[in-house]
């Protein structure tokens, strides 16, 4: 096989074979393949695009190109859910308590990554004491005996997708349907998961900005995971202003905590319902989604959700007591509240605007070594749609230095309120469940 009839190929609009997919990702892995050619490849697809069989060769011939996690020691059908990115989004942290509680087995393997705030294990992390460096056979035994555990990245997971990234970021392919549906499917495959839940998000906030694209992505994706034996389902999700009312570490914890114990945002609580029935369902525990988010419904209200909150801190030597005593969570030396300059009613919220806000405070990390503070962040006190009267806090700043004038003026771009009735924007625009 010779890359350049590859490439030439794909440039004419013909479909690549498995065989010939499998030569590129093994050859580029191995550092066999140059860089340049691959590149023209992906350009070819960008402008190409890919057939759904060639995009499930692409997904497993990534998944191959590294480790790959076994599960097959924990009981059950192992359901992962996966979110594109956004801004506070704190499903994750409410989302595997609760469909444990239920019986779903959640063996989640997660990372702390870049962003606005930390990622899944650094919101953790604010609870005293918890770690997730467990052995494997300790995240197994504790998934069997408890339902649930938390394990940090660790492997080389898909080699070959992080060399591809690499290179679409320098060569303008990062914005193609197929290259992202395979990237993101064979990360979630090579983590072992036997059926994907997928919460795609679009906004100003998000990766996929408008409808149209975030649709074609989730059933991208929905295609890739049912062609490649894992039952796959999406929700297509609003993240043009951000998810509930906390954007921080330890903030969004105790948000957590509030929607477990049932208290928790309207949209918070129902997104976590509409994924978790998904998950519930793929794992089988349920013929229905709507039987699924009955019993969801129910757990939340009936302390059972908390509860495996609290077993799964307590595993994995964290105080469960914080559940009951939120001020053991890191606090911030200052809240600072925003003050609206005018009455009127909020019409934007902008979430990445106000993810800057939160990372300029220090809650997220811009490089791999930075260090983040935990006790940092916003709570909104308003969200769009809500009326405000002109001098009253629209959100508070917490913050462990007093001089915030930047985060009030990048917060105050980021707001706009004006003098006519605007809309709660949809939370859910689309599901797609077909198996
Ligand atoms: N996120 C990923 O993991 N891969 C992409 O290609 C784009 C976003
Ligand atoms: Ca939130």
């Amino acid at each position: 096989m010779r890359m350049y009839d590859i490439i030439e190929k794909k440039r004419d609009g013909l479909q690549l074979s498995e065989a010939e997919i499998r030569y590129v990702i093994e050859g580029y892995t191995k550092d066999e393949i140059p860089d340049y050619q691959v590149s023209a490849l992906l350009m070819a697809i960008y402008f190409q695009d890919m057939t759904e069989d060639e995009r499930a060769a692409l997904t497993m011939a990534m998944v191959d190109s590294g480790d790959v996690i076994n599960l097959s020691a924990i009981d059950g059908i192992k359901v992962d859910k996966h979110s594109t990115g956004g801004v506070g989004d704190t499903t994750t942290l409410i989302l595997a308590p609760l469909v444990a509680s239920v019986g779903v087995p959640v063996a989640k393997m997660s990372g702390r990554g870049l962003g606005h705030t930390g990622g899944t294990i650094d919101k953790l992390e604010s609870v005293p004491g918890f770690h997730v460096e467990i052995s494997n056979d300790e995240f197994v035994s504790l998934v069997n005996q408890n339902k649930i555990a938390v394990i940090g990245q660790s492997g080389n997971l898909t080699p070959a997708d992080k060399k591809i990234y690499g290179l679409r970021d320098v060569t303008a392919t990062v914005d193609s349907i197929p290259l992202i549906a395979s990237s993101i499917m064979s990360k979630k495959i090579a983590s072992g998961a036997n059926a994907i839940v997928l919460d795609v998000k679009t906004g100003a906030g998000a990766f996929m900005k408008n409808l149209e694209d975030a649709r074609n992505l989730a059933q991208a994706m929905v295609n890739i995971g049912n062609r490649t034996g894992r039952k796959t389902m999406a929700v297509i999700s609003d993240m043009t202003q951000p998810l509930g009312n906390a954007i921080g570490n330890a903030l969004e914890m105790e948000e957590a905590i509030h929607t477990l114990k049932g208290n928790g945002p309207n949209d918070l609580t129902e997104l976590c319902l509409t994924l978790g029935s998904q998950m519930v369902v793929l794992s089988e525990r349920c013929d229905s989604i709507e039987e699924a988010r009955s019993l969801l419904t129910k757990n939340l209200q009936n302390g059972k959700a908390l509860e495996q909150f609290k077993t799964m801190l307590q595993a994995q030597g964290g105080n469960p007591a914080v559940v009951d005593h939120m001020e053991l969570l890191p606090q911030a030396s200052y809240q600072i509240d925003l003050p609206a300059k005018q009455s009127g009613t909020v019409a934007q919220l902008i979430a990445n605007d106000i993810g800057t806000a939160a990372a300029m405070l220090g809650a997220g990390r811009t490089t791999k070594d930075s260090v983040i503070d935990l006790a940092v962040g916003i709570i909104l006190h308003k969200k769009i749609g809500d009326h405000v009267e002109a001098g009253e806090p629209l959100l508070t700043i917490y913050s462990n230095n007093q001089q915030v004038d930047a985060v009030k003026n990048k917060l105050y771009e980021a707001i706009h309120i004006e003098d006519k009735q605007v809309a709660t924007p949809t939370l859910i625009y689309d599901t797609i469940i077909n198996k």
